[in-house]
């Protein structure tokens, strides 16, 4: 199956690190121009197509990953052909936006952690092709309607709050002392303990919690500082802003 990616920038170059690095043949990877094409069509060998018209007519699967506000023009007037999909990355772009009959269209919302083939994706709809595609990157997610889809893709600003808890964590520990590789490492991979243990094991979250967090301990103390600062309450406020820019009418710029 031949892949061309639409629109190479930031999440672009990570799509295309990832595919490779699952064993993607360069050959089978081809890029539309513009943006870091040049730069990633020299790092690794790949093809450039002449323009987008080019793209589509040589490949079976597209990854659209332009700017929001400008995939529905990207999109527009392209040689689709019967069996092609295209998987946009575009956050907050509803799939009524995007004019690729007879082709089909899927959305899907890869992390940069793409890159390391350790991207848990939001998919919706299920399409086997875009499937074969997306788990190259990581565990594909299925969402059940276009409107889950959205509220999943809440989850990659998300994303990039934890790495933001991560690196706050470090630096105020590094400060107390601590060397920094050390505690970098130390904070990052206890963030994935974390997510692989809700991830893994059956028993209800809460459950989960309610081991971890012992009466009078240290856990609960910072729970304790946490709440009266003004989370969860916080968080979920954050998550609701980007909701409301991801399902307002001009579509979100997330990123
Ligand atoms: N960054 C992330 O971590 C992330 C994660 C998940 C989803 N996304 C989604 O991925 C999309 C891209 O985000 P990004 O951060 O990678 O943006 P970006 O760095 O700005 O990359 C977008 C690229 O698309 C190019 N482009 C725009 N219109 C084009 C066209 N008609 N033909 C060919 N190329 C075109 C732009 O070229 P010019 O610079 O020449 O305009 C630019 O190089 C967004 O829709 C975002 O919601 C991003």
């Amino acid at each position: 199956m031949r892949v061309g990616i639409l629109g190479v920038g930031h999440l672009a170059a990570t799509l295309v690190a990832g595919l490779l690095r699952s064993g993607l043949e360069p050959e089978h990877l081809r890029l539309s121009p513009r943006g870091r094409a040049q730069e990633l069509a020299n790092r690794y060998g790949l093809a450039i197509a002449a323009d987008n018209r080019g793209l589509v007519d040589s490949v079976e699967v597209v990854l659209l990953a332009v700017r929001p506000a400008d995939a529905a023009r990207a999109v527009l007037g392209l040689p689709w052909r019967e069996g092609q999909v295209v998987i946009s990355a575009c956050a907050g772009v509803p799939l009524a936006c995007l004019d690729v009959a007879p082709a089909r269209v899927v959305r899907a919302m890869p992390l940069t952690a793409a890159e390391i083939n350790a991207s848990p994706t939001a998919c919706f709809p299920v399409l086997a092709e875009a499937v074969a595609v997306l788990e190259r990157l990581g565990p594909v997610i299925a969402l059940a309607s276009e409107a889950d889809f959205e509220v999943a893709t809440v989850n990659a600003a998300v994303y990039g709050w934890a790495q933001d808890l991560i690196r706050r964590t470090t630096e105020w520990s590094v400060e107390q002392g601590p060397e920094a590789e050390a505690m970098r490492r130390l904070v990052a991979l206890t963030f994935v303990a974390a997510g692989r243990l809700m991830a893994e094991k059956p028993e209800p979250m809460a459950q989960l919690l309610d081991e971890l967090v012992t009466p009078g301990g240290i856990t609960e103390l910072g729970l304790d500082v946490l709440s009266a600062g003004g989370q969860p309450a916080l968080w979920e406020t954050a998550c609701e802003a980007v909701l409301a820019r991801l399902t307002s009418p001009r579509g979100g710029p997330a990123r």
